[in-house]
Parts: structure tokens; C-alpha cells; sequence
């Protein structure tokens, strides 16, 4: 009798823990068939720069000296030749093992286009496919489809030497490559992503790339009469989406293919005029609009199009809008972190602004932490193109050092914990008000090359020792993995 009730009593404290434990694990109601993953890019974590004939790319330029520009950026001397090490075969199988434990069945990475191509055309890089291969049939191997981003930031140098997408050229090297990566992956990949934010590549990257070789001060994001004078980029790079989306639905692989974007909320950091926020609308627009509306409506906005002079500058030929609308994308890919605040400023080249004051203590990277403008947003991308299916394809954050604190092999991120729970809360809600969700990948599955930052950003669920290449699963991989327990239920 007196064992029983003390029986009793120790299940009933047990099962208190565990609650308190759960707490945060909420069962959400997901669609069925549900993508859960965790993302990555080619060049942020393979390493392997010179490694069995792979070509150089613009990051191999700009991150060595004489530019060595995360060392500008940080003081961090750093740049891709060794990243987190996955071009090694045998950390990619421990990567896997991870990610299999974690419990995700999608994982999204990128294809180096010069590992494959290494003169961005031409001759293919056997040891390159090959690499890729391996890294999708283990990842197939254990239950994790892989969703494959063609572009992420990653031009191959001797493409971007040639003028890059400023070149009409650029729309059939592009295509070639999608070509061979179709041909040769497509059998296994079901769910293609032509391109990588590409307002990201061109306001920032390409700005600031250039500023660099013309030795002027950068403007990032880019001026306006930057983003006027460039438009042919623009229209270079989405005459490639089309036609390599047309192609690849020319083939009957049994899959989808789509593009992601820098999904930009912006907002005010000050009570602004009239003309402030008619700036904001205008600015909403150019971040957003200008990319998507050709993929998902097949025409710019008449808005932009008009004051960007893109009949002057955008390289416009006959049959080209055609081609543009005649390509069915198949579901809209969206990078989320934070709300961007902006700050009016009367002439000032982004459009009458210049970047505002995040509000949020502690501040995260990719700024103002803000779940239920995600809601909105989401459910405005419904209205806007006529309810596209919507994959997250990025969603993380990165609040620096303070979050990341290594001790006795664990680290305690909690802000990054209760980000990820919140923003998945916010995807369940939009679902429930009909968008057509229909995957979500946390950024990143581990720390890695934070581009002109080096490694003095993580944002992986998964701690990386940089020199050591060791592993840790931090608390948000830990919360992560018990909710995606819960949801399979
Ligand atoms: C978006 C980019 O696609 C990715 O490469 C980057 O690391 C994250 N944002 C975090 O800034």
C-alpha cells in the first residue's frame, strides 16, 4: 500500500516535469505531406574552393586579398576555402546523421555552379557531379529529400568577368546549367529553386562589388539611379528563371521548381510625412514587387517600370515579356527574419530613405523581430498573386555573441529558440487564414561563412567549432527536434 502511494506520487511529479519540460511544444496542425527542413548554400558550407577542378567564384575573389573583404567587414581574416568543411565526405555523412536525428525530411543546399562548370560553361566537372551525387543520393538514403537551390550568390568568376547579368549572354549560360543540373540530378530532386533573393544579390552584392572595382564609395542598398542604370540585371535574370523554368517543365521530371525571395517588410522608425511614407510604399515595392511580379504576374510593376526607365535601360527586346509570362513558376519560395526599418531622409538615394533604428533589445542581424507582420505579409502574398503555393524556404536568426555562449559543449540559445518557435506559430496562423503553405526550412541547420561577415555571425541550430569542425547541437536544435516529434503523432 505505502509503496504504491509513493509510486503514485513519484509519476505524478514525473509527469508535472515533463509537462513544464514540454511547455513550449505545442501539437500544431500542419498539411499532411508537411516539408520540415533546415537550409543551407554551397558556398557558405562546402570548403573544398580549389578541390578536383572547381572553378573560382565571385566569392573567391572578394573574400581573398587584395579585397579580403570580410576582414574589411569584421577583422576576420576569412573566406570560403574551408567553410564548414562538407565538401569532406565523411563530415557530410556526420552532417546527414544530424540532420536524420533532428528528425527534419528536407534538407535545401546549393549547387556550386563552377564545381560543376568550372568556366561557368562549356566543359562539365565530372568530380563536381559527383560530389553532388553523393551528397543527394545519402541524403535520399536517409528519408531527407533534398530541395536544390541552383544560384545562391555564387557566379562563377570567369561568367562575372564577361559582365555577368549585365550580359544578355548570361540568360542562356544560366539556362545550360540548369540544363545539366536537370539531366543530371533530376531523376532524385524534386524541388528545384532557380534563384537565391536576387534583390539581395543585386542592392548588395553586385552595389558593393562594384563600388570595389571602380574604387568608389559604396551605396548600399543601391541608389535608385543605380538600380535604373542596371535593369537590364534584372531582366537578364528573370529571362533566365523563365526559360529555365519553361525547360525544366519540358522534361517531365515529376517535380516543381520555384525562386525565393528576400521577403522585406519595411516599416518607419519615426513618425513619418506624407512623403515618408509614400518612400515606404515605393521602397515595399522595389524590395519585393519588382522580382516577384514577373515570375508569379509575368509583367513589372507599371509603377516602377516607368520611374526605373526600364524601357531605357532594362535591354527589353521583342518576345521577351512573352517568354517571361509564358512561365508557370510553381510555388513561391520566401526568406523571413526581421521587419526592416527605415529612416526618412529628403534626398536620399534608396528612394527618400536611408536604414532606421531597429527597436528590439537585444537586436537581432536581420532586423525587427516581428512574427505577426509575417502573418500579414504571408497572407497579403495570397492576395496579391492569387493564393501561390508558399514554401519558407529560410526563417532563422542571428543575434550574435550573446546567444551563442559555449559551455561544456552546449550552448543555451534561447532567443534564437523562442524565434524559431514563434515565427513557426505564425506560419500555422497563416495557414489557418488559407495560405497555401507548404514547407518550412529553419536557417540554419549549422553555424557557417556569414558571407562578407565571415564567422562572426552564426545562425545555426547546430554549433560549429570552427577549427575543429566539431559539432554541438544547440537548444534550438533540441526544441526543434522535440516539436517534430510532436508533429508526428
Ligand atoms: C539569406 C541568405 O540566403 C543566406 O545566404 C544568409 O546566410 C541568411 N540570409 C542570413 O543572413
Amino acid at each position: 500500500m505505502k509503496t504504491s502511494w509513493i509510486t503514485l506520487i513519484l509519476l505524478s511529479c514525473l509527469l508535472q516535469i515533463s509537462r513544464a519540460q514540454n511547455k513550449h511544444i505545442e501539437k500544431l496542425q500542419f498539411p499532411k505531406g508537411f516539408l520540415w527542413g533546415a537550409a543551407s548554400a554551397a558556398y557558405q558550407v562546402e570548403g573544398g574552393t580549389k578541390a578536383d577542378g572547381r572553378g573560382p567564384n565571385i566569392w573567391d575573389k572578394y573574400l581573398n586579398p587584395p579585397y579580403s573583404l570580410a576582414k574589411m567587414a569584421t577583422g576576420q581574416d576569412v573566406n570560403g576555402d574551408i567553410a564548414i568543411n562538407e565538401y569532406d565526405r565523411n563530415q557530410f555523412l556526420k552532417d546527414v546523421k544530424l540532420m536524420k536525428d533532428l528528425g527534419i525530411n528536407t534538407y535545401r543546399m546549393s549547387i556550386s555552379w563552377p564545381r560543376v562548370l568550372p568556366e561557368g560553361t562549356g566543359k562539365v566537372n565530372e568530380a563536381g557531379i559527383d560530389y553532388y551525387n553523393f551528397v543527394i543520393n545519402t541524403l535520399i538514403e536517409n528519408g531527407i529529400k533534398p530541395l536544390v537551390t541552383l544560384y545562391h550568390f555564387d557566379m562563377p568568376l570567369a561568367l562575372a568577368n564577361k559582365g555577368g547579368w549585365m550580359n544578355r549572354e548570361c540568360v542562356n549560360w544560366f539556362t545550360d546549367y540548369a540544363n545539366l543540373c536537370f539531366d543530371r540530378f533530376g531523376d532524385r530532386v524534386k524541388t528545384f529553386l532557380t534563384f537565391n533573393e536576387p534583390s539581395i544579390e543585386m542592392f548588395f552584392l553586385q552595389t558593393l562589388f562594384d563600388a570595389i572595382d571602380s574604387k568608389q564609395m559604396p551605396s548600399i542598398p543601391a541608389s535608385e539611379k543605380y538600380i535604373s542604370e542596371h535593369f537590364a540585371h534584372i531582366h537578364h535574370l528573370m529571362l533566365a528563371h523563365a526559360q529555365s523554368v519553361n525547360l525544366y517543365h519540358t522534361k517531365n521530371l515529376g517535380g516543381k521548381i520555384g525562386i525565393t525571395f528576400n521577403f522585406m517588410l519595411c516599416d518607419l522608425d519615426s513618425t513619418a510625412s506624407e512623403s515618408g511614407k509614400t518612400s515606404l510604399n515605393l521602397v515595399r515595392k522595389v524590395w519585393n514587387n519588382l522580382f516577384m511580379d514577373p515570375a508569379f504576374k509575368g509583367s513589372y510593376p507599371k509603377e516602377l517600370f516607368d520611374r526605373l526607365k526600364a524601357s531605357q535601360y532594362g535591354d527589353i527586346q521583342a518576345g521577351d515579356m512573352d517568354l517571361i509570362k509564358s512561365a508557370k513558376t510553381d510555388f513561391l519560395g520566401i526568406n523571413y527574419y526581421g521587419v526592416n526599418m527605415y529612416h526618412e531622409k529628403p534626398g536620399a538615394g534608396f528612394f527618400g530613405l536611408v536604414n532606421g533604428k531597429n527597436p528590439d533589445k537585444p537586436e537581432m542581424f536581420n532586423g525587427f523581430v516581428n512574427p505577426a507582420a509575417f502573418v500579414d505579409g504571408l497572407v497579403s502574398l495570397k492576395k496579391q498573386y492569387s493564393n501561390p503555393e508558399i514554401i519558407i524556404t529560410e526563417n532563422g536568426a542571428g543575434y550574435g555573441e550573446m546567444d551563442e555562449k559555449f559551455e561544456n559543449g552546449k550552448v543555451n540559445d534561447v532567443l534564437r529558440m523562442a524565434y524559431i518557435q514563434k515565427h513557426i506559430k505564425a506560419v500555422n496562423e497563416a495557414i489557418r487564414k488559407g495560405v497555401n503553405i507548404k514547407g518550412y526550412f529553419v536557417w540554419s541547420m549549422f553555424d557557417n561563412l556569414e558571407w562578407i561577415m565571415g564567422f562572426s555571425r552564426r545562425f545555426g541550430i547546430t554549433y560549429v567549432d570552427f577549427k575543429t569542425q566539431d559539432r554541438f547541437p544547440k537548444q534550438s536544435y533540441l526544441w526543434y527536434q522535440t516539436f517534430l516529434k510532436e508533429q508526428k503523432k
